[in-house]
């Protein structure tokens, strides 16, 4: 062994004296790559003492220098690897650490949305015509003063029909005036005009009036029609009816009465009153549908009678929830309708 070999080969052990110090000091796996590469790598004394064998006459020499070297290369990186696991156990603990997971926990609920009381009332409604056999169908919001007024037998001086009661559109003509309609009322002429008799038919929508804001009005509210048109239909059709629906929405034991009352479609007309709560309320307009409204859509009068009602939806709400102002229904304020889940 040359002196320049057994040099070489001191310098590798120098190495290996060296090595728990970079090591200890390396605290990442990122910084032990770095002293891994300078220890083992490409450019390191190993890498260049291994360049070197090559340069080494004799054979025995070359052999005994070769396998020092490697004796040293395996022995540092044995070193390595052993404070690698350290290390890489010590960021995994110190992850975990951090990430602290209670799987005991509760879960956080999402938050459900619901149906607004309106919608919820006129839903519960309908159910109870459809169990009486009712179809539902819907109509337009913007309606022709024919199906609106005319078809209806509203006269043409009626005072509803004036701009302080009707929201008129820009469409239309003089003519035909295209309006918001009033009620859902066209929708009876509109029905009859589709569909031949029997006809048992309820009619959810928006109507529109020229009001303002106040506790009992708005300008857009809800009504669901009621058209029953049949073979020898009589007021006692109407009253046994909607008796029971009242009963059915209020409770068992809700007494009804009629009041005679006046519409231009109906004849004779009422009002129906319910005792709910301890008090007498309004619920609804309703009357036997007047022969002049069959002849405008092609029913035989001769033939067919039949009842018809309207009711308003945020009034039933209020009955129904003892809400008495209406603008807690069109707020939007969640403290009032979350009430209402
Ligand atoms: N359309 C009437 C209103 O809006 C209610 C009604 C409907 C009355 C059907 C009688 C028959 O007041």
């Amino acid at each position: 062994m040359t002196t320049e070999h057994t040099d070489n080969v001191a310098d590798l052990h120098q190495l290996i004296a060296d090595a728990p110090d970079l090591l200890a000091a390396a605290v990442t796996v990122a910084e032990i790559d770095v002293v891994e590469a300078g220890l083992l790598g490409k450019a390191s004394p190993i890498a260049d003492a291994r360049k070197g064998l090559g340069a080494i006459s004799d054979a025995d020499d070359r052999r005994s220098t070769g396998k020092a070297i490697n004796d040293i290369a395996v022995e540092l990186k044995e070193r390595v690897a052993e404070r690698r696991i350290a290390v890489e156990s010590a960021e995994r603990e110190a992850i975990l650490g951090s990430e602290v997971l209670d799987v005991t926990l509760p879960g956080r609920r999402p938050r459900r949305g619901a149906h607004h009381i309106i919608q919820q009332t006129t839903d519960e409604i309908i159910d109870i015509f459809v169990g009486l056999g009712y179809t539902v169908a819907t109509g337009p919001e913007a309606e022709t003063e024919f199906y609106n007024f005319t078809a209806l037998n509203i006269p043409e001086t009626h005072p509803s029909r004036l701009e302080s009661d009707t929201i008129y559109l820009d469409y239309g003509d003089h003519e035909e005036e295209i309006l918001l309609r009033t009620h859902t009322s066209p929708m009876q002429a509109r029905y009859m005009e589709e569909n031949d008799p029997p006809t048992y038919v309820v009619v959810p929508g928006k109507v529109f009036r020229s009001d303002a804001v106040d506790a009992t009005h708005s300008p857009v509210f809800h009504q669901l029609e009621g058209l029953a048109v049949d073979e020898g239909i009589t007021f006692g059709d109407l009253k046994g009816t909607l008796a029971s629906f009242a009963k059915q929405f209020l409770g068992k034991s809700t007494e009804v009465k009629f009041i005679p009352h006046y519409f231009p479609f109906t004849e004779p007309s009422a009002e129906m009153h319910a005792y709910t709560n301890g008090r007498w309320i309004e619920l609804l307009g309703c009357g036997m549908v007047d022969p002049a409204v069959f002849n405008h859509v092609g029913y035989d009068p001769d033939k067919v009678t039949g009842f018809a009602f309207g009711m308003g939806m945020e009034r039933m709400a209020m009955v129904r929830h003892g809400i008495t102002d209406l603008r807690a229904l069109l707020d939007a304020d969640r403290r009032i309708l979350e009430q209402y889940k």
